[in-house]
């Protein structure tokens, strides 16, 4: 899979290099590439913003800079597979269900808006050329798509084949199941009075599997009852 990211601030996505998405990119399973926007801007002063038509508080990111941006990473006519993600608030939401299908994607490009977003025009153009997402991470705003991008390539990167060593370490983590995870323990047995629960020291596997499901049942319906479905949650 190959992932760029346009951006105004390419520094923030240093930590990629490092962790497991820094090896998966050294062993060529992840390839990524960061670019600044104002790469694109042929002013003195590399300008990515102007004020909103209509009025209103803050700045909005002007199509040029994007748009030539998008030819670049995305010639007319090539990469018609592509899908280019815009992290907005105003989204659909990031859910582990779309990060494993963007995990099967050959190809993605981030598009990092800041100030009060990029001009409408450059998603309607885009989608021209390619699949087009505007994806939330939640119902919270950042400063700009950068953070989100970060997530959502962490999220996706590590679903991609060979990125996670153990790949029955993905199947029974959260969001996975439609449930939160059970609890995890390890040694010592006991740790400053607090002691590990019993069935997990018991070696029986069906009680076990049990207790955990249970586990998994009680902490979503305790935190996230909206993730039940409506006949398990009224039980
Ligand atoms: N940019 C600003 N806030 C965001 C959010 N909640 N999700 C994605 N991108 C954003």
């Amino acid at each position: 899979m190959r992932i760029d990211i346009v951006t105004i601030f390419p520094d923030f996505f240093g930590v990629l290099d490092v962790s497991l998405l820094g090896r998966a990119r050294r062993e060529r399973l992840l390839e990524l590439g960061v670019h600044d926007l104002r790469d694109w801007t042929h002013d003195r002063h590399r300008t990515v913003d102007d004020t909103p038509y209509g009025g209103g508080a803050g700045m909005v990111m002007r199509p040029e800079p994007w748009g030539e941006a998008l030819d670049a990473l995305l010639p007319e006519g090539e990469d018609a597979d592509a899908v280019v993600v815009f992290p907005t608030p105003a989204g659909v939401p990031f859910t582990q269900a779309l990060a494993r299908e963007l995990a099967s994607e050959r190809r993605i490009v981030f598009a990092c808006g800041r100030y009060e977003g990029i001009d409408a025009r450059v998603a309607e153009h885009a989608a021209t050329r390619a699949r087009v997402l505007e994806v939330s991470l939640g119902d919270y705003v950042l400063n700009g798509g950068e953070v989100a991008a970060m997530a959502m390539i962490e999220a996706i990167g590590r679903l991609v084949p060979g990125v996670v060593g153990n790949p029955e370490s993905l199947v029974e983590e959260s969001h996975e199941a439609g449930l939160l995870e059970h609890p995890s323990y390890t040694k010592p047995q006991v740790w400053r009075g607090h002691e590990v629960p019993e069935v997990l020291r018991s070696g029986n596997h069906a009680a076990i599997a049990a207790w955990r499901h249970e586990q998994a049942l009680e902490r979503t319906r305790r935190v996230r009852p909206d993730l039940l479905p409506p006949e398990v949650e009224t039980r």
